[in-house]
């Protein structure tokens, strides 16, 4: 019998069980301990960053950034629908209201050319998110913000190892949010991070991060007791999550590129069927991708359904994506739409994901096998 192909597996990189024993025998399980260090200093530079902080989930870096941008009760900030829940929560929890905007038919990131109607006398902040480790227009996006006075915070949970005119994803906005779930490129089970590009915004980064207390300026010697000071949460991780994590990350070029090897062997078996009413993804000149994620956009909803359910028939698991937030009972419930949305709206109900994860070797070859087959039927 043939194996199931799941959508995703996790899979060991390097040196992430030697490191949890090495966690374990430094005596130290709690967060910021010399793991958290490594970790974040590896990002830091591969981001070129003020700082990086490790936190439990890309949701908590979400929460952290809107709290440390300051977004108050009736605060507007403007988004995709087209992306995770925790995106707009983050916003939300502080009182704000996201904002949809409509996305791009060829990235589906937001559509730059939308943001600055949705605008108004309450915007804060914008925060786009790189979808499919694709970035957004970042250079148009950070001068809209620019010209209104407004922050930029990146969603970029599927954008390590991305790039946008030679500059990492993660590096453009005030502060970015990255993913480490089990989902992405690089994994600690959960795990996340937030990149502070305002030096602003650092020193207050550190205390909301820590319960709000300054016990990281204790433990450096700047102050002789430490205290809470702030509001805040513990956003942190243990060190065994930082431990796993800095075997990924130190394997973080090799990770990216088994997986871009997979997705260009996708693209260059489906680009074919793109006269036949088909759609592959579309990455512009000045993006650099990281392999994190292959979509097809069948013809119509029903063309998608029925491949999901043949392909599941074949045991190969190719799900859709995010269900858009301005038509989800949350995102009704709190979210504002700027205008009408119909590449969210029709974009959505047509992709599915291939399965893709790094050692999937030859499970790739049945995967562009079974789906040519159900294609060709199909189209
Ligand atoms: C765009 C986006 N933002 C945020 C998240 C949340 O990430 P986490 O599970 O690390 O909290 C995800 C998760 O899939 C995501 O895709």
């Amino acid at each position: 019998m043939m194996s199931k192909i799941p959508y995703n597996r996790p899979v060991l990189a390097g040196r992430e069980l030697a490191y949890i024993s090495q966690a374990i025998e430094n005596g130290q399980l709690a967060g910021d301990g010399p793991f958290t260090s490594r970790c974040q200093e590896l990002l830091r530079k591969r981001l070129n960053a003020e700082a990086v902080l490790l936190t439990h989930s890309c949701t908590a870096a979400l929460e952290m950034a809107a709290i440390l941008i300051g977004i108050q009760p009736g605060d507007e900030v403007i988004m995709p629908s087209f992306t995770f829940v925790s995106t707009a929560n983050a916003v939300v929890l502080r009182g704000g209201t996201p904002v949809f905007v409509d996305i791009r038919p060829d990235t589906l990131n937001i559509d730059e050319k939308l943001i600055e109607a949705a605008i108004n006398s309450k915007t804060r902040s914008i925060w786009p998110v790189h979808y499919a480790g694709v970035s957004a227009d970042m250079q148009e996006i950070c001068a809209i913000a620019d010209r209104h006075g407004l922050t930029v915070v990146e969603d970029a949970a599927q954008a390590l190892g991305s790039t946008y005119r030679n500059r990492p994803a993660g590096s453009f906005g005030d502060l970015a949010a990255l993913s480490f779930h089990e989902t992405k490129n690089i994994i600690s089970g959960e795990g996340g991070a937030l990149a502070i590009n305002n030096s602003a915004l650092m020193e207050r980064a550190e205390i909301i991060r820590e319960k709000g207390t300054n016990r990281k300026r204790f433990f450096r010697g700047q102050v002789d007791k430490y205290t809470w000071v702030d509001i805040g949460s513990s956003f942190l991780p243990g060190e065994l999550i930082a431990a796993f994590l800095l075997g990924q990350l130190e394997k973080a070029d090799e990770i990216n590129s088994h997986r871009l090897t997979t997705w260009d062997n996708y693209f260059n078996a489906f680009v074919r069927y793109q006269d036949r009413g088909l759609r592959v993804p579309y990455t512009p000149s000045e993006c650099k991708h990281n392999g994190h994620l292959f979509h097809l956009i069948l013809p119509d909803e029903d063309a998608r359904h029925e491949f999901i359910a043949r392909m599941r028939t074949d045991d190969v698991m190719t799900p859709f994506h995010y269900v858009p937030l301005h038509s989800a009972p949350a995102g009704k419930f709190y979210g504002r739409v700027h205008a009408d949305l119909p590449c969210t709206d029709d974009l959505s109900a047509r992709l599915v994901r291939l399965p893709l994860f790094p050692n999937i070797g030859d499970l790739a070859e049945r995967v562009v096998e079974r789906a040519c087959v159900h294609l060709d039927a199909l189209l």
